[in-house]
């Protein structure tokens, strides 16, 4: 089945979805859309995309009759509104991360896809990452043993976000990662920041997310580093492995934990003696659309559902919380388990508890 889908936004990353959509056999680009006529005429002028109508009316190109599913690549304010639109049209629904920007909101849509029996994903990409994949088969396999921490760092000098803050931008992907290896959410998170660049928004946040078992995850998200270094340490008490998005890097270290507090650790274990057998997979991104297709057609469940996504959702709101209250301890509350229809008040609380 040959499925029509929509694109709206061709900022930075849209054009990426696009020509990732564009590789694959099973669909076809219809209207494409952005409502800066400089970046349409940019993308027919450069004829990047075998689109049948470009416009700059992102109500038509969410609802437009044609499609059977719309992708949403627009900044992060945008996407409830035209996820919204496209739902209520009847289309399956791709959002960029993070889904929206606050849980209540996150909910309506988990709720609209659910009535109108249509998938919402969220483009949590680092999910088709096979290095991510590994970590993944070596916590279920218990070869890393029970988790101790993790730690997240994203940092590069900007680019710079007006609607979101550096959290909600870069560590949406972290505790998207947390939240398929551990196949829980946090409960509870401090945060700080620093206003570098703006009083508004902070562009260099340290926070910690707690879990229910005791695990901590350290993230630490900057927009004003010279470096760009993208890394998690996932820390078992058998073995650590090290995930690495920087370029030059190796995606995936494993050491035995004994050396971590060692002067001088030992040398990363093969990977071929943990049993971890090179993952083919194509392009993260690919394999990220492709996974949607799979899942409109009813051949997969979807991996990075609306669901978990708005889980995310509500721990970037509680670390957003935090910051506003100088690290103060925020629970996390499980709003999506139960009462998803009556939330539009809650969020999360404050446990009154001063952060160390
Ligand atoms: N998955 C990833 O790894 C990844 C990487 C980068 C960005 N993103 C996400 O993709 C989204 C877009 O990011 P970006 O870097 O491309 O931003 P961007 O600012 O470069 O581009 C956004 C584009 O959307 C257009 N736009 C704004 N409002 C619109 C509307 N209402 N209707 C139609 N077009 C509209 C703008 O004109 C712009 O061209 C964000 O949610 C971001 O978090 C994801």
């Amino acid at each position: 089945m040959t499925l029509i889908v929509n694109c709206i936004g061709l900022g930075h990353w849209g054009p990426n979805l696009v020509r990732a959509l564009n590789s694959l056999p099973d669909c076809r680009l219809g209207v494409v859309c952005d409502v800066s006529p400089s970046r349409l005429e940019l993308a027919e002028r450069q004829n990047l995309f075998s689109a049948v109508e470009f416009t700059t009316d992102a109500l038509h190109a969410a609802t437009d009759a044609r499609a059977d599913a719309v992708f949403v690549a627009t900044p992060a304010a945008t996407h409830f509104e035209l996820a919204k639109s496209a739902l209520w049209a009847g289309k399956h629904v791709f959002v960029e991360k993070p889904l929206c920007l606050n849980s209540a909101a996150a909910n309506q849509l988990v709720e609209l896809a659910t009535t109108r029996v249509k998938q919402l994903a969220v483009g949590h990409v680092f999910l088709f990452n096979s290095a991510v994949r590994a970590i993944k088969q070596l916590i279920e396999s218990g070869r890393l043993g029970p988790i101790q921490y993790l730690s997240a760092t994203r940092a590069n000098h900007g680019p710079r976000r007006p609607d979101v803050n550096v959290l909600w931008d870069l560590s949406s992907h972290d505790l998207s990662m947390f939240q398929y290896w551990l196949g829980a959410d946090p409960q509870e998170v401090t945060a700080c920041g620093s206003n570098c660049y703006a009083p508004e928004l902070a562009d260099v946040v340290t926070a910690c997310f707690g879990y229910a078992d005791g695990v901590k995850a350290h993230v630490h998200a900057n927009w004003a580093s010279p470096h760009k270094t993208r890394e998690i340490v996932v820390a078992g008490s058998a073995l650590t492995a090290v995930w690495s998005d920087t370029a030059g890097m190796p995606p995936l270290r494993v050491y035995e934990s004994r050396s971590r507090c060692d002067a001088t650790p030992s040398a990363p274990v093969p990977l071929t003696e943990l049993g971890l057998v090179e993952q083919k997979f194509s392009e993260p991104l690919v394999a990220e659309c492709q996974h949607f297709l799979d899942a409109v057609q009813g051949r997969v469940t979807l991996l990075n559902d609306g669901d978990s996504a708005s889980r995310i959702v509500a721990a970037l709101e509680a670390a957003d919380l935090s910051l506003q209250r100088q690290s103060t301890l925020i629970k996390i509350d499980n709003i999506n388990l139960a009462h998803r229809s009556t939330t539009s008040d809650v969020t999360c609380h404050e446990s009154g508890r001063r952060a160390a």
